[in-house]
């Protein structure tokens, strides 16, 4: 039998309890569809860093890299300093993972979940690739003259022409492969003017796809359209920072945080999975957080680990739970957090083989 080993790191707040109702899933999936999934849980996020006074120990770091994927549930507790955890363990993963791309899909599955007004299924439904190891992100900061009248505080967003050219090709490829018809860049090349780095390497890799249609939108206009005209939009590839901005807007055209998952993503090599959410502090441990997120992470997962089948049998019957109004929202207290869980494990039943 196939056997697929995943680290988990469930983390902090709702982490592990939208984590387990994924791998409830995953787990049920993996069972009807004869493979299987050995989970490795390590018990990172801020209790560790309490109790160990490290955040992610080398031995640990290296033994993540050994499994096939990784799946993160949320990080992030107000017990320690802001981005402390976030640093340590999610850009710790991305950046020495080299997990350049982050998948985003913004996809609506039922009108009912969407804030706007005369928008269905039909008009929402992007891929947004993000860049994920550079530019605001790259970890080049400081401080001089710290709280001093004079103080200076500098971030250098950084753009390499390696970086933008694969994720660029990435979004083209994946257009490719999903039958899309269109590739959108949105950067900020007016004000940004460094960012004209991707308007030219967007245009030569553009080239190598004849058939696809491209377009461009600076990111105030694309923030605007997304809510105005979501249906122009398709796949997107933007950077990092841009990225984490407009996939909290795209959540909410699809129902919330509480359903968006991603992928962050070095093709071919270990990669990591996870709802774009994060730990919720002051709901966790009430089982009343959407695990609909941390499911379709799941099902990512799945996917990018070749399970295909699997993978869009959660996708249907989470659809097909959100169309039917059985799963009613994906906001915090709509539903016991495991009630959804199984909902969606006995829904496979009708998309898998028995
Ligand atoms: C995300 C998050 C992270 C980011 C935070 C937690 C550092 O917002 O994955 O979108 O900014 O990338
Ligand atoms: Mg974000």
């Amino acid at each position: 039998m196939k056997s697929h080993d995943i680290a988990i790191i469930a983390g902090d707040g709702i982490g592990p309890e939208v984590t387990d109702e994924a791998f409830k899933v995953v787990q049920a999936a993996a069972s009807r569809f004869g493979f299987e999934i050995r989970e490795n849980r390590l018990p990172l996020g801020t209790d560790y860093y309490l109790e160990n006074k490290q955040i992610f120990p080398d031995a640990t770091f290296e033994e993540v890299k050994q499994h096939s994927a990784i799946y993160l549930g949320a990080i992030g507790d107000p017990r320690v300093p802001v981005g402390m955890i976030e640093f340590g363990i999610i850009a710790k993963l991305r950046f020495e993972l080299d997990l350049y791309v982050n998948l985003r899909p913004v996809k609506l599955y039922d009108e009912r979940l969407c804030p706007l007004k005369d928008k269905g299924p039909d008009d929402i439904d992007m891929l947004i690739v993000r860049e994920n190891t550079e530019g605001a992100y790259s970890g080049m900061f400081g401080h001089a003259h710290k709280n001093q009248p004079l103080e200076v505080a500098t971030q250098t967003m950084v753009y390499t022409r390696a970086g933008c050219e694969r994720v660029i090709r990435y979004a083209f490829e994946l257009a490719k492969l999903h039958g899309r018809e269109q590739v959108t860049l949105v950067d900020k090349a007016n004000a940004v003017r460094a960012q004209d780095i991707w308007t030219r390497v967007f245009a030569e890799v553009a080239a190598d796809y004849p058939g696809m249609k491209t377009d461009h939108a600076y990111v105030d206009a694309a923030c605007m359209w997304m809510i105005k005209n979501p249906e122009w939009f398709d796949v997107v590839v933007t950077t990092n920072l841009f990225g984490d901005i407009i996939t909290d807007l795209g959540a909410s055209l699809q129902g919330g945080m509480g359903i968006a998952a991603s992928g962050n993503i070095n093709p071919g090599h270990v990669s990591l999975f996870e709802p774009i959410h994060g730990s919720a502090p002051k709901h966790a441990g009430k089982g009343t957080a959407s695990p609909v997120a941390a499911i379709m992470a799941g099902s990512m997962m799945l996917d990018y680990l070749g399970e295909k089948e699997a993978a869009d049998a959660i996708e249907k019957s989470v659809i097909q739970l959100v169309k039917e109004n059985r799963i009613r929202s994906v906001r915090t207290g709509e539903h016991a957090t495991a009630e959804v869980g199984d909902m969606v494990v006995e829904q496979l039943g009708q998309f898998a083989p028995a």
